[in-house]
């Protein structure tokens, strides 16, 4: 299958990804993990990325598009992925879908995560993440078992430099300026499935797995 995860910033997109990645066997592809990634280990990418990921701006879609191209081409994404976090502008969803179309491959499904934006500063505030494999916890909502300590690789778990409370604000407006009209965008296609990002993680996976499956039956039938 291939996914694309939608929703505003700490709407949970990561959380879930992690889920949907292990239950249907498929890599997840967050552009921003690859670009905290890039300026943790100081590569010409991270160079060039990290002044907007400090900023919450967006990294100029020529950078990211590439990426995300020569990601995809990896063997592992032969029978599907999930992207989280890209496309994340119309320039972006366009070159998505031109890209695909060359392999004759289309995506089959945007999961759009919503959640109110009273619950969404709450949540980026008390996000922790695991600096070796990017896993996302928070300190009320979903705390790791060994204060510090990421519970799936044992990585070091700290705050995120965009996380406070100007940046998110700033990231929010981004969105709905420049994401935004991707609902739109994917709806046209028939491809959007709008899943309630609130309440406990697991209940929001499993409205996730209902959607998802529900893809899959109707799918099967034609
Ligand atoms: P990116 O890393 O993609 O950040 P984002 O979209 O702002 O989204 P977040 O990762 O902040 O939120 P999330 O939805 O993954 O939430 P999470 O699961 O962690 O991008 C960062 C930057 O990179 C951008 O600002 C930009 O500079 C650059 N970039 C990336 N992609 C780009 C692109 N395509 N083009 C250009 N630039 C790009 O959850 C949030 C918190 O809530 C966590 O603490 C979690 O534990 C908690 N939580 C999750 N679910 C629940 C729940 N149900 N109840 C309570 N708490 C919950
Ligand atoms: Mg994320
Ligand atoms: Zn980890």
């Amino acid at each position: 299958m291939k996914i694309v995860l939608l929703g505003p910033p700490g709407a949970g997109k990561g959380t879930q990804a992690k889920f949907i990645s292990e239950k249907y066997s498929i890599p997840h592809i967050s552009t921003g993990d690859i670009f905290r990634k890039n300026i943790a280990e100081k590569t010409q990418l991270g160079l060039k990325a990290k002044s907007y990921l400090d900023a919450g701006k967006l990294v100029p879609d020529e950078v990211t598009i590439d990426i995300v191209k020569d990601r995809l081409g990896n063997e592992d994404c032969k029978n599907g992925f999930l992207l989280d976090g890209f496309p994340r502008t119309v320039t972006q969803a366009e070159a998505l879908d031109l890209f695909l179309d060359n392999k004759d491959q289309k995506i089959d499904t945007t999961l759009l995560i919503d959640v109110p934006k009273e619950s969404i500063l709450e949540r980026m505030t008390g996000r922790r993440v695991c600096s070796s494999c990017g896993a996302s916890y928070h300190v009320k909502f979903n705390p790791t078992k060994v204060n510090g300590k990421c519970d799936i690789c044992g990585g070091d778990v700290v705050q995120r430099k965009d996380d406070t409370e100007v940046t998110v604000k700033d990231r929010l407006n981004i969105y709905d300026e420049q994401t935004q009209p991707l609902i739109g965008y994917y709806k046209k296609q028939n491809k959007l499935s709008t899943i309630n990002g609130t309440g406990d993680i697991n209940e929001v996976f499993k409205r996730v797995k209902i959607s998802l499956e529900a893809y899959l039956d109707d799918n099967n039938k034609n």
